[in-house]
C-alpha cells in the first residue's frame, strides 16, 4: 500500500515536472515569435467598455489595439457572449495570443455569498473553501479565468471600509481563511474548466492606512510586516495562488507597486513565486501622484523594475516601456520574464488549446442556476452570523408566536443584502433573485402567525416622521425584530468613516421601540464593527448579520427560530469608542500594564474609557452553553524537535446541539523582543448534541512557538509558555503552562 502511494506522488510530481517543462518550452518558443510591441501588449490591462451590458467595441481604439495583439488582459468583461467576442478579436491578432478575463469575484458570482469578513466569523474553512469554489464555478462558466480575490489584508481598523473584504485582524486566522480560499478558487489544479486563478492582494499592507484612511500611507517596521501582515500572503501562495495583486499605499516611503523590497526581494525571491503580478487598478501611474515618479515614464520604469508584470489600467507600460527599452533603462530580460510569467499561466488555463473553452453558454446557464449553490449560499449565511446577546432567553423565537412586528429600513432590502463587492449581472432581476429578510420570516413562521411591517426610518438623515407608525405595529405585536444598520455601499473601497455610529436616527428609532417595552430582537447589518454602546447595554438580544448575500432573509430566520443555532465569533474587536481604534486583542502588556482596566494614574489606559473592546475577538454566543474540563499536557517540558499533545473536553451542557469554536491561544512569558500578551495559534469548531462531549486534540510544536526576533530571524526561544483554551479571546477557560527547554 505505502508503496503504491509512493509511486502515485512521485508520478504525480513527474507528470507535474513534464507538464510545467512542456509548458516553458512552449512559452520560450512563442516569446521568439513575439515583436517588443507584443511583448508590452501582453503586460496591458484593459477595463470593459460597459461591463457586461455591450455593446463591447464602443471604443474603436481597444478593438484596433486588440486585434493588433497589443493587449493581455481584460478586466470588467463579464458573461460568455462578451467574453466570445473579446476573444474573437484577439484571435485575429497574428499570434493568436488570448485574453485573460479577470473579474472581482470576491464573495460569490450569480450566487452571492456573506461579505468575506461575514464569513471569518463562521471560522468554518470548509464551508468558506466551498463558498469559493462555487464562485469559481459560477465565474468561470460565465468566461471568466482570474479572480481578483482572496484579499488577505490584514486589518486592525473598522474606520477603514475595505476590512468587509478580507478575514479580519488576526494573522492566524487570517492565514488559515487565505489557504482555504485559494484552494477553493483555483480547485484541483488550474486548467479545470471550473477553476479561476486567483489574486492575492494587496501587497502589502494596505490594511494599516493611517487613520483607516483609504490609500493611505503605511508606516510599519519591518518585524510587524512580517509578523503581522505577511504571513497571510505566505499562506496564500503555499496554497498555489497563481497572481498577485500590489497595492495603492506606500510602505515606509515607498509605494507598494514600486516598491522592490516587497515583489522582487520578498515575493519573487525568498518566496520563489512563480505567478505574475498585476498592479492595482492605475497604482502604476499613481506613483506620480505619491510622488514618486516624475512622469508615466519613471513610474513605468519603477514598476517594472520592482516587479509590477501586468499594468492595470494606468498605461503606464504601453506608453513607456518600449521606449525604456530603446534606451537601454530597461532590459529586456526584464520585459521577457514579465511576458512569460503571464503567458504561463495562459498555458497553464488551457486558453492556447481552446481560447473559447470558457465561453459555453450552455454550461453558463446550468452553474448559473444551480440550486445546491443556494444551499450552501444559505449554509455559510447562518454560520457566518454572530449572536452578540441574548438576555432572558429572547431567542430563539417561537414559530408560533401569534404576532411579529418587523420594524425598520432593511426589512425589505433585495439588493442591500448583497453587500459592496457582489457582482451585478445585467439579466439578473435581484429583487427576485435575493430573499429579503422580509421573505425569508414569511417562509418561516406558520400561517397563523400576524406579521406586521413599519419601516420607521431611513438609513441615514434625520427624518423621524415613521416613528409613529412603527411604534403603534409594536405595541401589537408579541415581540418586535428591527433591522438596521449601514448601506450596503458604506463598507468597501473608499468607504472610510470617522465615525462607526449606526447611521442616522436607528438608534433613536431602537429606543423608541425599546420604551414600547415589548421584547425586542436588533438585527445590525453592516459590513464592519460598528459602535452601538446604548444598544448594547439595553436591548435583551442583538444579531450581527453583516451582509449575507442571496440567501440573507432565509438564513437570518433560520437563526431568529433556533433552525440554525448561531455558531459565529467576531473576527475583528469591536471598539468601544472611535477614540481606542486600533483596538485588538493580540496587543503587547506595556511596562504599566492597567490591572482591571482601572485608570489609575501612570498606567498605560484612558481616564475616559476602558482599554478592552465592546465585544472581543472570538466572542460570540450559541443557543445552548459549553464547558470546557480536563485539559491535558502530554509533557509540559519539550525540546524544539519535539511536540506537545494537547486535550480537552468540550461538553455541550445545554438543551439544544450546537457549535463551538474550541480557540487555543499561547502566550510566550519572556522573549528577545516583547510578545503579545495572547495570540491564537489554534482552533477547531465542533458540534455537539445536548449532553454529548466530545475530547479534541491539538498539537503544539516548534513552528507554533517561534516569532521574529529583532534580526527579523524565525526563531522559538526557550523559556516558559502560557496555554490557555477558551471561547473567545476574553472568555478563557483553561490555563496551564509548559516550558521549551533549551
Ligand atoms: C481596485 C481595488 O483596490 C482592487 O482590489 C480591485 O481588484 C481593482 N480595483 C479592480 O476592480
Amino acid at each position: 500500500m505505502k508503496k503504491i502511494l509512493i509511486t502515485a506522488v512521485l508520478l504525480t510530481c513527474f507528470l507535474g515536472f513534464s507538464q510545467q517543462k512542456s509548458i516553458d518550452q512552449k512559452v520560450n518558443a512563442l516569446l521568439k515569435q513575439m515583436t517588443l510591441e507584443e511583448k508590452i501588449g501582453q503586460l496591458n490591462q484593459y477595463t470593459g467598455d460597459n461591463q457586461a451590458t455591450g455593446p463591447i467595441t464602443i471604443n474603436p481604439n481597444k478593438e484596433a489595439e486588440i486585434k493588433a495583439g497589443l493587449i493581455g488582459s481584460m478586466l470588467n468583461v463579464l458573461g460568455t457572449k462578451y467574453t466570445r467576442q473579446y476573444q474573437e478579436l484577439a484571435m485575429q491578432s497574428r499570434l493568436k495570443i488570448p485574453l485573460l478575463f479577470g473579474q472581482d469575484v470576491i464573495h460569490g458570482y450569480k450566487t452571492t455569498f456573506p461579505l468575506p469578513l461575514a464569513e471569518a466569523a463562521s471560522w468554518d474553512l470548509e464551508a468558506m473553501e466551498l463558498s469559493a469554489r462555487i464562485a469559481a464555478t459560477e465565474a468561470s462558466a460565465s468566461g471568466i479565468h482570474w479572480t481578483f480575490a482572496p484579499m488577505v489584508d490584514i486589518s486592525r481598523d473598522p474606520r477603514w471600509g475595505r476590512v468587509m473584504e478580507g478575514a479580519g485582524e488576526d494573522t492566524y486566522l487570517g492565514s488559515k481563511i487565505a489557504y482555504a480560499r485559494v484552494k477553493g478558487f483555483q480547485g484541483n489544479h488550474l486548467g479545470d474548466i471550473n477553476s479561476v486563478m486567483a489574486c492575492v492582494k494587496h501587497f502589502a499592507a494596505y490594511g494599516a492606512a493611517v487613520g483607516g484612511r483609504d490609500y493611505n500611507s503605511v508606516d510599519m517596521s519591518d518585524r510587524m510586516l512580517w509578523e503581522t501582515y505577511l504571513p497571510p500572503f505566505k499562506s496564500a501562495l503555499d496554497a498555489g495562488a497563481a497572481t498577485f495583486m500590489n497595492s495603492f499605499n506606500d510602505l515606509n516611503g515607498i509605494p507598494a507597486t514600486g516598491n522592490k523590497y516587497l515583489q522582487r526581494d520578498i515575493l519573487k525571491g525568498k518566496w520563489n513565486f512563480q505567478g505574475f503580478v498585476v498592479s492595482d487598478w492605475g497604482s502604476i501611474g499613481e506613483m506620480i501622484n505619491h510622488g514618486y515618479a516624475k512622469d508615466g515614464k519613471e513610474a513605468a520604469l519603477s514598476a517594472i523594475t520592482a516587479g509590477s508584470d501586468m499594468d492595470m489600467e494606468s498605461n503606464a507600460y504601453r506608453n513607456n516601456l518600449a521606449q525604456l527599452v530603446k534606451e537601454k533603462k530597461v532590459s529586456m530580460a526584464l520585459i521577457d520574464d514579465a511576458v512569460k510569467r503571464i503567458l504561463r499561466k495562459k498555458f497553464e488555463l488551457g486558453l492556447f488549446d481552446d481560447p473559447y473553452k470558457y465561453c459555453n453558454p450552455e454550461r453558463e446557464q446550468a452553474a448559473l442556476n444551480n440550486p445546491e449553490h443556494r444551499k450552501a449560499a444559505r449554509d455559510i449565511a447562518a454560520k457566518s452570523i454572530v449572536l452578540l446577546k441574548n438576555d432572558k432567553g429572547v431567542l430563539p423565537l417561537s414559530k408560533e408566536t401569534k404576532t411579529i412586528a418587523f420594524i425598520g429600513p432593511l426589512v425589505k432590502e433585495h439588493k442591500q443584502n448583497m453587500g459592496f463587492w457582489s457582482v451585478e449581472l445585467p439579466e439578473v432581476n435581484y429583487d427576485k433573485e435575493i430573499v429579503s429578510q422580509w421573505e425569508g420570516l414569511q417562509n418561516k413562521v406558520e400561517n397563523s402567525t400576524k406579521l406586521l411591517y413599519a419601516k420607521g426610518c431611513e438609513i441615514e438623515g434625520d427624518n423621524k416622521d415613521g416613528f409613529a407608525e412603527a411604534i403603534a405595529v409594536a405595541n401589537q405585536a408579541d415581540v418586535v425584530i428591527l433591522s438596521i444598520g449601514e448601506r450596503r455601499d458604506m463598507s468597501g473601497e473608499a468607504k472610510s468613516r470617522s465615525s462607526l455610529r449606526l447611521p442616522g436616527v436607528q438608534e433613536d428609532l431602537i429606543k423608541a421601540i425599546q420604551a414600547t417595552g415589548k421584547p425586542i430582537v436588533v438585527l445590525i447589518n453592516a459590513g464592519r464593527p460598528l459602535i452601538f454602546n446604548w444598544t448594547a447595554d439595553n436591548v435583551p438580544a442583538i444579531v450581527y448579520t453583516w451582509w449575507l448575500g442571496t440567501e440573507a432573509g432565509n438564513a437570518i430566520a433560520d437563526v431568529l427560530f433556533g433552525d440554525y443555532n448561531p455558531s459565529g465569533k467576531l473576527p475583528m474587536s469591536f471598539p468601544r469608542e472611535e477614540g481606542q481604534i486600533p483596538v485588538y486583542y493580540n496587543h503587547f502588556i506595556t511596562g504599566r500594564p492597567a490591572p482591571n482596566e482601572t485608570a489609575t494614574n501612570y498606567v498605560s489606559a484612558y481616564t475616559d474609557l476602558k482599554n478592552s473592546p465592546k465585544f472581543p475577538f472570538g466572542y460570540g454566543l450559541s443557543y445552548t452553553t459549553f464547558t470546557y474540563s480536563d485539559l491535558k499536557l502530554s509533557k509540559n517540558k519539550i525540546k524544539s524537535n519535539e511536540t506537545i499533545e494537547v486535550s480537552v473536553t468540550i461538553t455541550n451542557s445545554g438543551k439544544v446541539a450546537g457549535e463551538e469554536v474550541v480557540q487555543l491561544y499561547l502566550r510566550d512569558k519572556v522573549g528577545s523582543v516583547v510578545r503579545p500578551i495572547i495570540e491564537l495559534k489554534d482552533f477547531q469548531k465542533i458540534k455537539l448534541n445536548a449532553g454529548e462531549a466530545k475530547t479534541i486534540k491539538f498539537s503544539i510544536n516548534k513552528e507554533k512557538l517561534s516569532f521574529y526576533n529583532a534580526a527579523l530571524e524565525w526563531v522559538a526561544e526557550p523559556g516558559d509558555f502560557d496555554l490557555m483554551i477558551g471561547s473567545s479571546s476574553s472568555d478563557i477557560r483553561l490555563k496551564t503552562a509548559f516550558e521549551l527547554e533549551n
